[in-house]
């Protein structure tokens, strides 16, 4: 969370400083900031709310000087406000944007307070603009400085700071969060990704945890811990929009949802050899040798997770544990059982999910990393990758990575069936055949937009809702009462149907909607029982299913069927109309379907 920007040598930074944070907006929207060094002095522009905000007030009074700094700021300590907000200066000699959480910040403060140093904001970052203005009064060089502070603070980070009394460079470091330096002709650039330099420079350093590097015009130098400057390549990034477009979408989340035949068309592409089957991208026998996987994840990827743990199991007779990633390795997990681990992120940066596979590679387990963003942190430290070809997702609720990512994990549990021998290359090949035809049946999905839209009409005006599914939908009712939550702010609760009679059920009352997700697999009458009982105590049925199965139902409210389609894919297909319906009712509410309240698209904290 918290995107950070930075240049120096480039005429006029601050407007590209501005169209960098416009391209890291996802990271974090409570407020922003830019600072410059102009004639000897720091120049400061902040501004609470999204980064339009910021460009109205630089629009206003822009700032002159080539060197800068750039913020875009997802609260963590201190509340929303430009007190709070970055770049922050202190002295009127350092100023400072910062990414992470610097855990013993109150130590630090406090020791510098009693050492006379004034602070003006509740953040836990201003620390760190102080720690250099004592290290400088000491007499330290910049190198030595950073090392200084660096020994000092604990926490995650990635940081860029200016001084007055070195207007030629950036100090920048970082730990567990991420940070690209982007060389260009004449100038350097830092962003928390590379999309944020995209129309700057493609050739981009990514520093490692506990690098620092002191970044001019000219070139970077890069240090580690120790102090030893560290050759770092440079690599060249693939050519990336940057700043997508709509499209001619209203929202970014109704483009990436009809993305989704090209997202999911794509990533089955990357997951198939060169004769046309089937792989893991690894060898058949590092394949036999897997015996159990860990699949660690958050959120919406955790789901996906947990729909892929069915295929694993009862295609490759694989154990599987999904794992929320943010607390796995706090618990001292027996590993025994497990040799491999699966990282799932769309991001590729979400630190729960990246410490979870550090604590996994520690246990000595293989590491995969399946990552909708290449060269992001989890792809790089993962022993393989396995990409989502979903494109930039900038919607905060993930859509077409969450179809992208169970394509993925399906071919990977067919290579992995295949190469155990649980599976024949026939069966393999059907399947196969099966999620070739996903990308035209998702199209057809794409049109229920029309039949949905009366449905969220009403959902859109409840105060609470339940979503019910079992085998692989009841992870996918998880996901579709996420999507309702987080997108429209309905108060919505997932549960495997089954599970209804053990408690849950007390929740049904008159006219109270339940979005059903059934499908024709060996559990469709169970379901449908549980499905009865809820409907007989005054739910209203809203049915999510495929055709064949919907003419089966007598007991719904509401139809939204998509084209009929075989169990084992149920979960891709049916999640297109579940986005659709929490896209639908959060624009009935009028919510901020893209940025919705309090989230940030990648989160880079723990
Ligand atoms: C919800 C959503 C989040 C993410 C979660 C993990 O719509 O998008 O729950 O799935 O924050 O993010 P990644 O996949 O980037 O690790």
């Amino acid at each position: 969370m918290c995107g950070i920007v930075g240049a120096v040598g480039h005429k006029q930074c601050s407007l590209v400083l501005l169209d960098a944070l416009k391209r890291l907006e996802y990271r974090g929207y409570d407020s922003s900031g830019i600072s410059t060094i102009n004639k000897g002095a720091i120049a400061l522009k902040r501004a609470v709310g999204k980064i339009v905000n910021l460009d109205a007030a630089l629009t206003e009074s822009p700032l002159e000087g080539d060197i800068g700094i750039g913020h875009t700021r997802w609260a963590t300590h201190g509340g929303v406000s430009e007190a709070n907000a970055h770049p922050h200066v202190a002295s009127n000699r350092v100023s400072i944007v910062h990414n992470g959480i610097i855990e013993n910040h109150r130590e630090i403060q406090q020791r510098l307070e009693s050492a006379g140093h004034h602070f003006s904001s509740d953040t836990d970052s201003e620390v760190l603009a102080h720690l250099f203005v004592e290290a400088f009064d000491s007499g330290m060089e910049p190198a030595i400085a950073t090392q200084q502070v660096l020994a000092e603070i604990e926490g995650a980070y990635a940081f860029a700071l200016m001084a007055i009394d070195y207007p030629e460079m950036l100090i920048v470091a970082r730990n567990a969060s991420p940070l690209a330096l982007g060389i260009g002709d004449h100038a350097c650039y830092i962003g928390s990704d590379a999309i944020a330099l995209s129309h700057l420079t493609r050739k981009v350093v990514y520093l490692e945890d506990h690098d620092y590097a002191l970044v001019r015009a000219d070139g970077v130098s890069v240090y580690q811990a120790d102090g030893a400057l560290v050759d770092r390549k440079a690599m060249i990034v693939a050519a990336s929009p940057g700043l997508v477009d709509k499209g001619g979408y209203r929202h970014y989340m109704e483009k990436e949802i009809h993305e989704q035949p090209d997202a999911i068309g794509h990533s089955l592409a990357a997951m198939t050899d060169e004769n046309g089957h089937l792989t893991a991208q690894m060898p058949d026998d590092a394949l036999r040798a897997i015996d159990g996987v860990v699949m660690l994840a958050a959120g919406t990827s955790h789901y996906a997770t947990q729909v892929a743990r069915y295929w694993v199991e009862s295609l490759a007779r694989v154990p599987v544990a999904c794992e929320l990633a943010s607390e796995y390795h706090y618990r001292q997990p027996a590993t025994k059982p497990f040799n491999t681990a699966i990282a799932i992120s769309q991001s590729g940066e979400s630190l729960d999910t990246l410490m979870a596979m550090r604590y996994a590679a520690k246990c000595g387990m293989n590491t995969i990393g399946l990552v909708n963003v290449p060269n992001s942190s989890i792809a790089r430290e993962a022993d393989t990758v396995l990409p989502t070809r979903a494109g930039p997702e900038i919607g905060v609720a993930s859509t077409k990575a969450f179809t992208a990512q169970l394509t993925v994990l399906l071919c990977f549990a067919v290579a992995l069936a295949r190469a155990k021998g649980h599976i024949d290359n026939s069966q393999a090949s059907s399947i196969h055949a099966k999620i070739q035809a996903l990308p035209g049946l998702v199209g057809k999905a794409l049109g229920l937009f029309d039949v949905i839209r009366p449905v969220a009409h009403q959902l859109s005006s409840v105060r609470s809702a339940l979503y019910l599914g079992r085998g692989a939908l009841y992870p996918l009712a998880l996901e579709g009462a996420l999507k309702l939550k987080e997108l429209s702010y309905i108060h919505a609760e997932g549960f495997a149907s089954g599970e209804m009679k053990h408690g849950p059920i007390a929740l049904i009352e008159d006219d109270m909607p339940v979005v059903a997700l059934l499908t024709a697999d060996h559990l469709m009458g169970k379901a449908s029982n549980n499905l009865r009982e809820a409907s007989a105590r005054g739910a209203k049925i809203i049915l999510i299913s495929d055709a064949k199965v919907a003419k089966e139902v007598d007991y719904a409210t509401s139809v939204i069927a998509v084209p009929t389609i075989d169990p084992l894919l149920a979960p891709i297909l049916l999640a297109v109309p579940v986005q659709i319906l929490a896209y639908l009712t959060a624009v009935e509410k009028g919510t901020d379907v893209d940025q919705p309240r309090n989230l940030a698209k990648s989160v880079t904290v723990e």
